[in-house]
């Protein structure tokens, strides 16, 4: 029998282009080019897989392009690139690659935190302009980290690592808001409370982002959200571009309106809105909060895992999908 053609939308380790070379024919692209969205569909015309990277937006439009194709495997928690509901009306299956990064990825949201409120980078860029030539007492002065309160907006698996991080190694007093409320005994393992979006705009000294993207997410933080939060406050975004308004970010972040901000995700990534460039007061890092090569690769093995999984008439381990399945 034949082995299936699968497309691999991004360069990924070469070991699982190699694992994955076992199992199916593969149309790779190691090269990294950057494929419009019509050499994508070229690519994945005759593909009955694909391996994504969380990039490559998968619509009814691509999906009508490509007949053959059965499941696409996301190498990215995060699946805002997948048209879900016309992939399941596509009758194609979509996974995704959860819990693998979530230490890795709550270490980061904390460490970006750390950062912001502690103007590191800021700082750092001070000193390497050759401007350091006397100690004072305020100077980069920023704010508490421990003791503090942590406002956490999406409290899913990376939101409650970051919650323990806080409460348990920080002493931090964790508030969080969430679409729905967690079970009581996970609340008490990661010591929060409860808030309305309101009250945690208002009272966290640091708030976290940590929402998944739709478009009902769109801009949960814009002009208005920003000015409920304390004027000494800290925002950090590990979700998603989108999820901030970043133009009525950066006129918060030139007004004192807050008082930092670290960003890990953009609105347009890889582009960044220009006025982010110019402000001092806030930490931009390339959307890499789960990038540790461990992580990264148990993140591509997943993938590799889910298309290996479902090309051998066994289920995928992270189905987003299922309903897909119950039709073959
Ligand atoms: C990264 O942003 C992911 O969704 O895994």
């Amino acid at each position: 029998m034949s082995k299936p053609k699968i497309l691999v939308a991004r360069a990924v380790f070469p070991e699982v282009i190699a694992r994955l070379e076992k199992h199916f024919k593969v149309d790779a692209n190691q090269d990294d080019e950057n494929w419009s969205k019509a050499q994508l569909t070229e690519r994945m015309r005759d593909k009955e897989g694909a391996f994504t990277t969380g990039g490559e937006r998968i619509d009814a439009q691509l999906l009508a392009a490509c007949p053959k194709l059965k499941i696409c495997a996301n190498m990215a928690v995060g699946y805002n690139n997948f048209d879900l509901d016309a992939m399941t009306a596509a009758g194609v299956l979509a996974t995704n690659a959860p819990d693998v990064l979530t230490e890795t990825t709550a270490d980061f949201g904390f460490a970006l935190l750390m950062a912001t409120a502690r103007r590191i980078t800021e700082s750092e860029h001070y000193l390497r302009a050759g401007k350091w030539n006397k100690w004072r007492y305020d100077m980069f002065a920023g704010a508490e980290v421990h003791g503090s309160t942590l406002g956490i907006l999406g409290m899913g698996r990376i939101g409650q690592g970051i919650a323990k991080r806080g409460a348990l190694g920080f002493g931090m007093k964790v508030i969080y808001h969430n679409r729905s409320r967690l079970d009581a005994g996970i609340e008490a393992e990661c010591k929060a409370r409860y808030v309305s979006k309101e009250e945690l705009l208002k009272s966290a000294d640091h708030v976290v982002l940590v929402l998944p993207y739709s478009p009902a997410s769109h801009h949960t933080i814009g002009a208005a959200e920003l000015a409920l939060m304390k004027p000494s406050a800290t925002l950090v975004n590990i979700a998603r571009g989108g999820i901030v308004d970043d133009a009525a970010l950066a006129a918060a972040l030139r007004n004192k309106t807050i008082s930092a901000a670290g960003l890990d995700v953009f609105e347009g990534e890889p582009k960044v809105h220009p006025d982010l460039l110019t402000v001092p007061n806030v930490v931009l890092t390339p959307h890499i909060a789960s990038a540790t090569l461990p992580t990264r690769l148990a993140m591509a093995n997943l993938a590799a895992d889910n298309l290996i999984a479902f090309f051998s008439g066994k289920k995928p381990l992270t189905p987003l999908n299922a309903s897909v399945l119950a039709l073959e």
